[in-house]
């Protein structure tokens, strides 16, 4: 019995010790990787590149990277109306599609640190629920 329990023990504390390797920003990108999954990739697609001039990119946006508060709106709230992403124009139409805040701002985190991309510091919910229309 004795060693039974050690024998579950050990792969429970190396399960244990490998998540805690994860950062509170990692946990977020993971659960936003999800998120990302279900509401996203119909029109951003899997690697973030969109549809040149119809579904904007998230991969080395410069929008994105440059305009964090807008975009943190822009899933929030919707989008429409004329932008300009790496040097494209883009006029079209996002739904919001109705995630909560901490959702989104797992989902903020997850395109933020995908793709090659590393913009800023971890998005936290406070700060999606701080953001106004
Ligand atoms: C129905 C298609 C569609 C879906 C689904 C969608 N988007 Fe968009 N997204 C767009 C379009 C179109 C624009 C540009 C809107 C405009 O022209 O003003 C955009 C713009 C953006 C932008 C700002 C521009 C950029 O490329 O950096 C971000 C950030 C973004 N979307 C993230 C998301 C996230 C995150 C989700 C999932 C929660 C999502 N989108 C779901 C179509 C979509």
């Amino acid at each position: 019995m004795k060693q039974l329990c050690i024998f579950l023990a050990i792969p429970v504390m190396l399960i244990g010790f490998s998540f805690e390797q994860f950062s509170d920003l990692d946990k977020s990108a993971l659960r936003g990787k999800v998120i990302y999954t279900d509401f996203c990739v119909t029109c951003h697609l899997a690697n973030g590149k969109g549809t040149e001039k119809i579904f904007p990119p998230l991969a080395k946006s410069d929008y994105l990277k440059n305009q964090q508060t807008e975009s943190i709106k822009s899933v929030k709230y919707g989008q429409k109306g004329k932008i300009i992403v790496n040097g494209i124009a883009y006029n079209g139409t996002m739904p919001s599609a109705g995630l909560e805040d901490d959702e989104i701002a797992d989902v903020i985190n997850y395109i933020n640190h995908s793709w090659g991309n590393n913009y800023g510091k971890m998005v936290t919910k406070e700060q999606v629920q701080s953001i106004k229309k």
